[in-house]
């Protein structure tokens, strides 16, 4: 223990003394964790806390708690969970990059933060191909470690984004409407249980934990690696392009021709995007588009994206897909607070044009309230990956013959701005916003169940969108390694099995 932590750690223990309710349970718990895992434990003040706390990506993410742990290894989460174990009335959050923008998801106030950051390792295992990933690392580092080689992993198509709650979530990627979910790449788990037991899932051991662990986020353990598939992957053809409102009609046409199933592209990654600044008062439209064969871009539904005119950016190109994922980081280098929601929808170029519509009234409506805030609004609609096959599934609950990639579309809703003060009120928003959408893809008749857990709002019920069989199966999952209920109990965050 440092000097200078002297002072603080006094007054904690005296707060402590006094037995003020939670908080004093919560301080005990971190008086334990210190002891047992000294360097590693931090508070209020201290560097490494204030680092902590200050590296989510969104402002409103960012609850103070009692004390940050920080495991350099897997035997450290061990001990953490064994001593949180005798702590079962205090409540934790598990965090990996921190990109969730949910309040209280991988955050807390007045508990015990497990902050994975600098479980960041990953080792290239040529052999077999495969990579290992601690669920602290970045995806630009994974790419990074890759790109030289020409090989490749489904990840995140942001590298700034956490390894962790990514996979764990689902993940769509770069060649998700080829390869689906970036957990079905996953081909093992290391998991620390809540009994500090750590064992490996995989497809031939705990088998039911595997598939759990792939969609089922934090409900079963704390995952200290990932162990990904690799496979051969050159340059991509791809980038981002902007556009002015005038090209709106041709390019709802252009999305209605990338999602006509004939004209499906295995090697085609799309996601496209409404946006509105309420301090311009700006409505443009942008893309993001990765092909995975560059040689066959000519002539194809994605090419045409290239050509519609006019552009206010463009930034296509080839290029390795660290670049690409290198290429999105600039956007969150400022700080905001930030809403999400999202639906599923069967592809219909009315449903788009009556979806559009919604957008831009409500655009509308909430300029004069909160361009103060600085709000902007988007909207960015994607291809849902294609489903898992029956010999590898996962918890997502699509049938492996229903073919999502061809026909469903998933709509990201974000509400981004700059102003604490405007969170109820836009949080609010968000919210009525999204049932609107969603109001119109059940009037159309294209409205689908799934919701997309890592876009969904806290408010959503995501496992209830998987089906009735995945959700039983995952809550029986959770009996049978989560006997204690120390991940439906004491971790509070994310999207529970219970409600
Ligand atoms: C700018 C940006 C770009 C994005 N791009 C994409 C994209 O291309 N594709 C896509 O699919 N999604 C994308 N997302 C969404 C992203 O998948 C989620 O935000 C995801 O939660 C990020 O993972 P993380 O590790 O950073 O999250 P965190 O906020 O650290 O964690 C999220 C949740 O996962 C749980 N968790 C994290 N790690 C573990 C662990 N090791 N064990 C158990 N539980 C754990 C946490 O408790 C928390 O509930 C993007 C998000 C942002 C902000
Ligand atoms: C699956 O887990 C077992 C038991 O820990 C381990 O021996 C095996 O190597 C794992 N398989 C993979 C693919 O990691
Ligand atoms: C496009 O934007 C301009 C300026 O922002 C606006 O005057 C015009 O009405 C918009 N057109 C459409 C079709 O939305
Ligand atoms: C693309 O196709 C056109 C004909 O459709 C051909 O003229 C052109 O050379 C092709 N470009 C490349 C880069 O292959
Ligand atoms: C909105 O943006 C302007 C210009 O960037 C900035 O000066 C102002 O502080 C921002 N407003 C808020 C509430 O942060």
């Amino acid at each position: 223990m440092s000097l200078s932590r002297k002072p603080c750690w006094i007054l904690l223990s005296l707060l402590a003394s006094r037995g003020i309710a939670d908080l004093g349970t919560s301080i005990k718990a971190c008086q334990s964790l210190f002891s047992t895992l000294s360097g590693h434990v931090s508070f209020a003040r201290d560097q490494v806390y204030e680092d902590s706390i200050s590296s989510y990506a969104y402002i409103g993410t960012r609850l103070r708690p009692t004390c940050v742990v920080t495991p350099q290894s897997t035997e450290d989460v061990a001990v953490i969970i064994r001593v949180l174990n005798s702590f079962n009335s205090v409540a934790f959050a598990i965090r990996s990059g921190g990109h969730n923008t949910n309040e209280g998801f991988a955050d807390i106030k007045d508990g015990v933060t497990i902050d994975l950051s600098a479980m960041n390792k990953i080792v290239l295992n040529r052999a077999d191909n495969t990579v290992s990933v601690g669920p602290g690392a970045r995806w630009q580092s994974v790419y990074d470690a890759l790109d030289p080689y020409s090989i490749s992993v489904q990840g995140g198509r942001n590298g700034h984004v956490g390894v962790g709650g990514f996979l764990l979530g689902g993940g769509i990627g770069f060649f998700s409407p080829e390869r689906g979910w970036a957990c079905d790449g996953v081909v093992n788990f290391e998991v620390v249980l809540s009994s500090g037991i750590i064992v490996n899932a995989n497809a031939t051991y705990n088998t039911d934990l595997f598939i759990a662990l792939k969609g089922g986020l934090n409900n079963f353990g704390i995952v200290t690696r990932f162990d990904l598939e690799t496979y051969k992957q050159g340059p991509m053809w791809g980038g981002v392009i902007i556009y002015p409102n005038s090209t709106d009609d041709e390019l709802l046409d252009t999305l209605s021709a990338f999602k006509d199933p004939e004209r499906f592209d295995p090697y085609a990654m799309l996601t496209f995007g409404w946006i509105y600044d309420t301090k311009t008062q700006i409505f443009s439209s942008n893309i993001a588009m990765y092909h995975s064969h560059p040689e066959s871009v000519n002539g194809s539904i994605s090419e045409s994206f290239a050509n519609v005119q006019p552009q206010v950016f463009s930034s296509i190109r080839t290029g390795s897909p660290g670049s690409f994922a290198g290429e999105k980081l600039s956007p969150i280098v400022k700080e905001y607070y930030m809403h999400w929601a999202t639906t599923t929808f069967y592809a219909s170029r009315t449903t788009l044009s009556n979806m559009h519509a919604s957008f831009r009234r409500n655009a509308i409506a909430l300029t004069e309230l909160f361009a103060s805030a600085n709000l902007t609004i988007a909207c960015s609609i994607q291809s849902v990956p294609a489903a898992a096959p029956a010999s590898n599934p996962n918890s997502l609950g699509f049938q492996p013959s229903s073919q999502p990639e061809k026909t469903l579309l998933n709509m990201g809703i974000a509400f981004q701005y700059e102003d604490s003060a405007a969170t109820a009120g836009l949080a609010a928003a968000t919210e009525r916003f999204a049932r609107e959408i969603d109001q119109i893809a059940v009037q159309d008749k294209v409205k689908d169940n799934h919701l997309y857990l890592n876009y969904a709002g806290g408010w959503q019920d995501v496992f209830e969108g998987y089906g009735a069989e995945s959700l039983e199966t995952m809550r029986r999952v959770s009996r049978k390694y989560d006997s204690s209920g120390m991940f439906q109990n004491q971790v509070k965050g994310g999207f529970k099995l219970y409600r």
